[in-house]
């Protein structure tokens, strides 16, 4: 793995990130290095999948691997997986059981690529794959039993402008897309519902704890592993949502 540069260099010694911070640090690395992927095949989980260009490439992070290994897939309930990318989480839920998948993503070659991938696995009549902004186009009425979303931890400041759509997958503008995230999410809950976030460290948990008080909401850990990337090492969490 290529080594990553510290997150700090997101950060003025002021504490406020610049436009031009986000531009050139952790999170402009990990929007190069994602995008050098191209299309190409990967194995993950003991399957074969399909990667398109411009697509959040789950061979380059640990997240996709561990987050799909520890989320409590409800066996033939209703399973949001929200920033699909190229759809391994949201196949995998589909062939471990669940009866019904909606796979959302703001980037369309991510919607192309998650229906290519539930095809190959024979999952397309349980995959649904709906190009979102988070909850926009999904059915106002439509409940899920797990709702997840491994997020674009790198906060970006409030004037940042998205150039391309892989950087939809690393960087969330002035925290703006958690915040909705965590509001709509819980109101898209079936009774016993669980919403979950998939976090790292690379992640401003400031900002996403203020995001959780100012839903009324709580957050704790359900499981967290550190891996190195690079030079560096990265806490992953995957966080469960409730009121
Ligand atoms: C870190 S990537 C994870 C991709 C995939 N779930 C995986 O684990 O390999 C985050 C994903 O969220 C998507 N995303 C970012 N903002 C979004 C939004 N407002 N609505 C829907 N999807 C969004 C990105 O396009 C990207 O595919």
């Amino acid at each position: 793995m290529h080594p990553l540069p510290h997150s700090s260099a997101d950060t003025s010694p002021t504490g406020q990130a610049s436009a031009a911070s986000a531009a050139s640090g952790v999170g402009a690395h990990l929007v190069r290095r994602h995008g050098e992927a191209g299309e190409c095949g990967f194995t993950l989980l003991g399957r074969r999948w399909h990667l398109l260009p411009e697509v959040f490439a789950p061979t380059h992070t640990d997240s996709t691997e561990l987050f799909t290994r520890w989320l409590p897939f409800p066996a033939e309930g209703s399973f949001l997986e929200m920033g699909c990318g190229a759809g391994v989480t949201a196949v995998t839920a589909a062939l471990e059981g669940c009866a019904r998948v909606t796979a959302a993503d703001i980037n369309p070659e991510a919607v192309r690529n998650t229906h290519l991938n539930a095809t190959r696995h024979g999952v397309a009549d349980r995959v649904e794959a709906v190009r979102s902004d988070l909850f926009d186009a999904l059915d106002p009425g439509a409940r899920f039993d797990v709702v997840f979303w491994n997020s674009n931890v790198v906060h970006a400041p409030a004037d940042f402008a998205y150039t391309r759509d892989l950087e939809y997958a690393v960087f969330d503008r002035d925290y703006a897309a958690h915040r909705r995230y965590i509001r709509d999410g819980l109101a898209r809950l079936s009774g016993a519902g669980r919403l979950f976030l998939g976090f790292n460290s690379l992640g401003d948990t400031a900002r996403l704890d203020a995001a959780v008080a100012e839903a009324g909401a709580r957050i704790t850990e359900h499981t967290a592993l550190t891996r190195r990337a690079g030079d560096v090492p990265v806490a992953f969490r995957l966080m469960e949502i409730t009121r």
